[in-house]
């Protein structure tokens, strides 16, 4: 073998192995071995060859980067009240509470979590009212908080219409951020938050935030799931079941997703696993932390909706719940 310069990056062939050896060396590149036509032919075809395996990578990177905008917390919430529409939201199976069976199956869940009659809960992220409307007519005296004004238009809409048991008259709806809700310390009894956790870019700021709202022994309930756990087979029916809303329903789903960068802003885009979910409860302080498997009611929310929505619905539902401590 020949001297191999010392600086500069070109190509250099040796011949003289039995098989012939493609080198990238440092060095000035300006000696040629073995015939100046065959060094340059040889550089020619390791750069398209680089070429080729470089650009796509590059071009990869780049389309990654892309989808990797993360919002500030201030962006995200921005994004957040703008896009939820009431009309679409209440519409779409397994949002209402459906009288009988499902309604039920919540007073019970609710009626083992809460004992206490009368007491003042926050719903935080309180969508079009539908839990705040199930606690009032459990007696309880309920303040719904939204990040959505139009959530909290139509959640406010529907108070007046709800004049059995004096519900519209129990329930209080406001503007406001479940990671800050607007009240004194120890103003409530209870805290519920049902399917929001997992859209909050700071969920334990909220447990934080939720734990000091409650008067002590007081109790947070959180209710929420893993919608999408990743796996092909999840992948699979999410997508069939997509295709089938798209084919029986016209559905524009493009417009009922949020952005890649708010997806990607979001520590639970896909939701929260149940584990995650006790110990933001556990660093809030609280303590005595239950779980509740929920599969029993996404079962019953299932029976009346069109295969399309059942077929994507393999998630983990459940709720959690934990009661803040006498201060010593
Ligand atoms: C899936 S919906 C659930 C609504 C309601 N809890 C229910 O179960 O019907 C999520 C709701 O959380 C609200 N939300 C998202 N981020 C929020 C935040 N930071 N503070 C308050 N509400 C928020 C949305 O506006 C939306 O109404």
């Amino acid at each position: 073998m020949g001297n191999w310069p010392e600086e500069g990056l070109h190509t250099r062939v040796c011949t003289n192995a039995p098989i012939v050896i493609l080198r990238i060396e440092r060095g000035e590149g300006k000696r040629k071995i073995g015939g100046g036509k065959k060094v340059k032919f040889i550089r020619r075809g390791t750069i398209l060859l680089l070429s080729v395996l470089i650009l796509p990578s590059l071009l990869y990177a780049q389309e990654q980067q892309k989808e990797q905008v993360i919002y500030d917390h201030d962006r995200i919430k921005d994004e957040m009240s703008r896009r939820w529409d009431p009309e679409k939201y209440d519409k779409y199976p397994g949002h209402i509470v459906q009288q009988g069976e499902e309604a039920a199956a919540w007073q019970e869940l609710f009626g083992k979590l809460i004992t206490g009659k009368g007491l003042r809960i926050l719903d935080a992220g309180c969508g079009t009212g539908e839990i705040s409307f199930l606690l009032a007519g459990m007696g309880h005296e309920v303040y719904g908080i939204d990040i959505s004004p139009r959530m909290v238009d139509r959640a406010k809409e529907k108070a007046e219409t709800k004049t059995e048991s004096d519900i519209g008259r129990r329930v209080h709806f406001q503007l406001g951020d479940a990671e800050k809700p607007p009240f004194e310390e120890g103003f409530f009894d209870v805290v519920v938050c049902k399917h929001v956790l997992w859209a909050l870019p700071s969920p334990q700021t909220a447990l934080d935030s939720w734990t000091r709202v409650i008067k002590e022994n007081g109790k947070v309930i959180v209710i929420d799931a893993l919608w999408d756990d990743g796996s092909l087979v999840t992948s699979l029916r999410r997508k069939v079941g997509r295709w089938l809303m798209y084919v029986f329903e016209k559905r524009d789903l493009s417009s009922s997703h949020y952005s890649p960068a708010l997806q990607a802003s979001l520590p639970h885009a896909k939701g929260v696993p149940l584990g995650k979910a006790k110990t933001y409860l556990e660093q809030a302080g609280l303590c005595d932390i239950q779980d509740v498997d929920l599969n029993y009611l996404s079962d019953i929310q299932k029976k009346d909706m069109p295969f399309w929505y059942r077929i994507s619905r393999n998630w983990d539902y459940y709720a959690v719940c934990g009661q803040k401590p006498l201060e010593k």
